[in-house]
Formats: C-alpha cells, sequence, structure tokens
C-alpha cells in the first residue's frame, strides 16, 4: 500500500515535471534549457488550440496605463527573485515563456498587468520563498488556450493587432473565451536585429471550437 502510493506520488510529480521540460521539444523556445510545453488539440488555418497543465509561476502584479510603463520594473522584480532574492538564496535559472496577462482596457485607462516567470522542472513542487513582498508564487490551473502566434516583440500596438486578429478569427466560429484580460507569451530576450517569436493567448471557455465545419452545428446565438 505505502508503495503504491509512493509510486502514484512519483507518478504524479512526474507528470507535473513533465509540462516544463526540456526546450528542444518546442522549436520556437530556443534560448533557455526549459520551456513550457503544452498538448496540441487542434489547428485551424488561423489560431491554435493548446492545452496547457497546471504549473508553477513566479509572478508580480502592477498597475499602469500601459505594458511599456511597467515591463521593466516588473522584469528586475522577477529577475531579482531568480537570482537570489528568494529565502534560500537559490539562482534559479530563466525559462520561457515570460507570461504576460493584460487587461483589456481603454488606452488611457489604469489597469493591473501581471508578469510571470516559469519556474523550472525542479522548483515545480517546492519553490522557495520570494523575499521581495511585491512577488509571489501561483499555481495556474490547467487551461485550454486559442493561440495566435506572430514574430513581433511585446508592445501595445502588436499585442493590440494580433489580439484583434485573433479575436475576428474566434467570432465567426462562435468560440468562447474569458473576456477582461488576455495572454502575451514571449520566447526572447529584447532585440531589435533578430527573428523574435510572441503568441497572444485567450483562455477557452466550455469546450474549444477548432473549425468552421464544428460551429456550424451549434445553434446560433440570438
Ligand atoms: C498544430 O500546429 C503546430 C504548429 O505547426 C503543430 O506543431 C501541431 O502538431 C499541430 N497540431 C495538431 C493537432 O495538428
Ligand atoms: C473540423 O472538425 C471536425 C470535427 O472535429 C473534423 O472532423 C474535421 O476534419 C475538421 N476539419 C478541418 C478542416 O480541420
Amino acid at each position: 500500500m505505502i508503495c503504491l502510493t509512493g509510486f502514484v506520488t512519483l507518478l504524479l510529480i512526474f507528470t507535473a515535471e513533465a509540462r516544463v521540460g526540456d526546450s528542444s521539444q518546442l522549436n520556437f523556445c530556443s534560448e533557455t534549457e526549459q520551456c513550457l510545453l503544452f498538448d496540441s488539440i487542434c489547428n485551424s488555418t488561423t489560431y491554435e488550440v493548446r492545452h496547457y497543465e497546471s504549473v508553477k509561476w513566479v509572478s508580480t502584479d502592477y498597475k499602469s496605463l500601459s505594458m511599456e510603463l511597467m515591463m521593466f520594473q516588473s522584469f528586475w522584480r522577477l529577475y531579482g527573485y531568480i537570482t537570489g532574492e528568494n529565502e534560500e538564496g537559490k539562482k534559479i535559472d530563466m525559462t520561457a515563456p515570460v507570461l504576460m496577462k493584460i487587461p483589456e482596457k481603454k488606452i488611457f485607462q489604469q489597469g493591473v498587468f501581471t508578469m510571470s516567470f516559469l519556474l523550472p522542472a525542479e522548483y515545480q513542487n517546492n519553490p522557495p520563498q520570494p523575499t521581495n513582498k511585491d512577488v509571489y508564487i501561483q499555481e495556474m490551473p490547467a487551461m485550454n488556450v486559442y493561440v495566435r502566434s506572430h514574430g513581433d516583440m511585446m508592445h501595445t500596438f502588436a499585442d493590440k493587432k494580433h489580439c484583434e486578429e485573433l479575436s475576428s478569427a474566434l467570432r465567426p466560429v462562435n468560440a468562447k473565451y474569458e473576456k477582461g484580460f488576455h495572454y502575451g507569451a514571449g520566447y526572447n530576450r529584447p532585440s531589435w536585429n533578430k527573428k523574435c517569436h510572441s503568441e497572444v493567448w485567450y483562455v477557452v471557455e466550455g469546450d474549444p471550437v477548432c473549425n468552421n465545419s464544428e460551429a456550424d452545428d451549434q445553434n446560433p446565438e440570438p
């Protein structure tokens, strides 16, 4: 019985760890050793549907008018955490993507932006606590997301443009997703002279919609 429990626990640890893994498994994730992995559910011509398992991130919130005004400060808080501002004084490897939870808001409105670094597999179960009170560990639940990939660095106008493209692709197929925020995922260090890979994500509500033929089966909304 004890052996069995041990085995099941071990299995759970492995399943959890398997979702933060070797970057060689993702061709667009090449600047860090470990990346966030996912299961691909389906692709339409304009977007992708992925499943992410629950994983832990180190995060910081910042109330701001725009992404540009919060990015550096947030980045340095999280960078502080991975370079030793944690209760064990551990140096923790950088991973990808850097995730931004971006509020859907009017351009001159303030909103809370959340930047997160993914914890490497070896810290997923027992992350050292941050010493900076503005930094916290969070476990994001498992989720399905609608994804659109693009080659721009993350900034307000690129983000807005690609989100609009994604939402216009989702509208005709009647795909439901959580409103009020979206995610921006960046896989590269900032640099002007190289190709980069970024993504916008909407969190799927209900069953993911993969293509038009499926949406045709659904009753149109009044
Ligand atoms: C969707 O497209 C991606 C990128 O081209 C590919 O890696 C993935 O396997 C595809 N997924 C499915 C379910 O076909
Ligand atoms: C659309 O989805 C249906 C049902 O899931 C599937 O049978 C069909 O092959 C898909 N078509 C395309 C073009 O992906």
